[in-house]
């Protein structure tokens, strides 16, 4: 038999190598190193999971697909599970799911392996998605099953040439690319105590932050993100910078308890600068070139968009169809918004389009002004004529 496991180099990943080949029989393990821009380097990684057993090591720099295939239409869905989580994390997923199934296919694997956990949602985006690209491939989840404490686990990788890792291992599980940072247990774990500030590594502590406010000017093309500051930028360079200097005002923390898939409460603490801002500056400029039906409806599918891509179902005909109405609205998204940063907080103080609804002469309370006074009493009876009828009525 032989798998592709998503592999990370930590020590579960690790571990998986051995305990695949010695309990489960596997004869060949390739793994599959993703890199979506979390800032690791990947060739110490590709050379642990030789060591530890793996028959070939993969290393696949992914973040430019992440970025434009999966995070910018996230934002174009303005998605944000439980109004504040902007899915860092989530959107991953479906690629490194896809990646490994394109591995799995290549070199003719049986199975793809991943090292997620009963409790998460990981787990669940990861069966499925690999589900909804490939139903005939097995998907094996060891540390689903092994049962083993973390010292345990130690303990079974230094058997097999998994070194146990070298500092003091880190209380917290953390996941993190290049949009973010999710962070969980430890201390975490009780939803009283306050994060100490060693969590954080892409945002600055509020009284760290400057005393002067900053201000970007984010511009959208179609509803992506293509400029700051006026300069045109691909996809990674405008992320990398934004999320720069958005953090450094303090700016993209969330703390929040949540509600998993599997039905547990959670507490997580996010870290997403640049998305978070990227979310906030395109829901605001689409207020100004979308219209007043469009802009209401699609509040609703954007619920229903987040919630499927938070549930594992970012392959599935609904978020296709969902897709398709989101893409369709996108072609008005094109303009600029400013985004005042200061002391932790990101304002909207600006927002221009070509494609803007916004009619000044509509609008204004000035002389110019060309909406027709007269048509709003008879609008106005109209509106209301079911009301008063109900009024005569009942009273
Ligand atoms: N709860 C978040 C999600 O479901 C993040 C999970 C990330 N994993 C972690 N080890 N912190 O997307
Ligand atoms: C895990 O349990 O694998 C991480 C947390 C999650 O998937 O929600």
């Amino acid at each position: 038999e032989k798998v592709v496991l998503a592999y990370s180099g930590g020590v579960d990943t690790s571990v998986c190598i051995p305990y695949l080949k010695h309990e489960w029989g596997v004869e060949e393990v390739i793994t599959l190193a993703a890199d979506l821009g979390q800032g690791d380097e990947l060739e110490p990684i590709r050379v642990k999971a030789l060591d530890a057993g793996a028959a070939e090591s993969l290393v696949m720099d992914a973040t430019e697909r992440f970025v434009t295939d999966y995070v910018f239409p996230a934002i174009q869905a303005n998605a944000l599970y439980e109004d504040r989580y902007p899915l860092c994390t989530a959107l991953g997923r479906p690629l490194i799911a896809k990646l490994l199934v394109e591995a799995a296919e290549k070199y003719g694997a049986d199975a793809v392996v991943h090292g997620c956990t009963a409790k998460g949602n990981d787990q669940v985006r990861f069966d499925v998605a690999i589900a909804a690209l490939n139903p005939a491939l097995k998907v094996l989840a060891p540390a689903r099953e092994w049962g083993m404490s973390r010292e345990e686990t130690i303990a079974y990788g230094e058997k097999y040439g998994v070194p146990s890792p070298v500092k003091k291992s880190s209380p917290y599980s953390i996941d993190k690319n290049l949009m973010g940072r999710s962070v969980e247990a430890g201390p975490l774990e009780d939803p009283w105590v306050e994060p100490l500030e060693e969590v954080y590594e892409m945002t600055q502590a509020i009284a760290d932050a400057p005393d002067e406010p900053a201000y970007v000017e984010i511009g959208f093309t179609q509803g992506n993100p293509t400029r700051l500051n006026g300069e045109a930028l691909a996809p990674i360079e405008l992320v990398t910078q934004l999320n720069q200097i958005v953090g450094q005002h303090g700016v993209g923390r969330i703390d929040m308890v949540e509600n998993r898939l599997v039905g547990i409460k959670s507490r997580e603490i996010y870290e997403a600068p640049g998305l978070l801002v990227l979310i906030q500056a395109h829901q605001d400029l689409e207020s100004l070139v979308l219209t007043k039906d469009v802009t209401h409806y699609k509040k609703g599918l954007e619920q229903t968009y987040t919630q499927l891509v938070y549930n594992g179902l970012w392959y599935s005909p609904l978020k296709e169809a969902i897709d398709a109405f989101i893409q369709q609205t996108q072609q008005q998204v094109t303009g600029t918004v400013r985004v005042k940063l200061f002391k932790g907080t990101a304002v909207v103080v600006g927002r221009k389009s070509e494609q803007s609804l916004y009619t000044p002469t509509l609008a204004t309370y000035g002389s110019d002004d060309t909406f027709d006074h007269k048509a709003a009493e008879g609008f106005i009876y109209v509106w209301g004529l079911p009301t008063r009828v109900w009024s005569q009525k009942t009273r």
